[in-house]
């Protein structure tokens, strides 16, 4: 008997590729329909090139800093993701800003993890403004992507609460294994077909999503064992 056709996505990253290595985990074991069809970076320094190599994903960098403009650069990625055969862009830890000429033709085809509860903190040093405004809680998104940076429709978000002793380190490991949970679960409902964007609505199985999904953090059954999620 065939296998069952897994959608080929592209993974794109900035650094050290904690939620490629989730993606690229669940891929492997058989938990969602998807496989990596290719890991691009665009910083040759970044740690996560190596980890997506160690795992033998077809994994390249495409140094920004060698084009000349960001013209010249998102030409050279969308030759490489169409050269790729994906039919989903997962960006993970891609720290450079997508114009909207490119996003548009995979509206509907393109992802985002933000380490925040959007609408809230969009943008950067998320963990350190939600403690500066000693906020209660907090938690990562899964969104598609739209020419507005951090503001397309929100799928799944990821929640915990803000301890009085939390530091941006512990955020960031709290959110990091929150988010090693939601984007694999989000990418196996896209690759299911049961997910998509219609105008500024998500859709899950054909009816309009009126909040996004969740989970919350104390419901981990990782968080019974030793952390397994790097
Ligand atoms: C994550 O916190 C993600 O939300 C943000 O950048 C970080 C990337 O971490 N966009 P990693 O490279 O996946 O470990």
């Amino acid at each position: 008997m065939s296998e069952p056709r897994t959608l080929p996505i592209a993974i794109l990253i900035s650094g050290e590729g904690s939620n490629m290595l989730a993606i690229a985990q669940a891929c492997a074991q058989g938990r969602i329909g998807a496989r990596v069809a290719s890991v691009i970076c665009d910083r040759v320094e970044a740690g996560g090139i190596a980890r997506a190599k160690n795992l033998g994903l077809a994994a390249q960098v495409i140094a920004a800093r060698e084009y000349p403009d960001r013209v010249a650069f998102e030409a050279a990625l969308q030759a490489a993701l169409a050269r790729s055969g994906a039919e989903l862009v997962a960006l993970a830890g891609f720290m450079r800003i997508l114009s909207g000429p490119f996003v548009q033709p995979y509206a509907g085809r393109i992802l985002n993890i933000h380490p925040s509860l959007l609408p809230r903190y969009p943008g950067l040093n998320t963990h350190r403004r939600v403690l500066q405004a000693r906020e209660r809680e907090h938690g990562a998104s899964v969104h598609f992507v739209t020419k507005q940076l951090d503001g397309g429709p929100v799928i799944c978000q990821g929640r915990l609460a803000v301890h009085r002793e939390d530091t941006v380190e512990s955020l960031t490991g709290r959110v990091h294994r929150l988010e090693h949970r939601i984007y694999p679960r989000v990418i196996g409902l896209f690759s299911a077909g049961r997910l998509a964007l219609r105008g500024s609505a998500v859709l899950l199985d054909g009816q309009p999503l009126n909040a996004p999904l969740q989970e919350n953090e104390e419901d981990d059954p990782g968080l019974i064992r030793a952390d397994a999620s790097a």
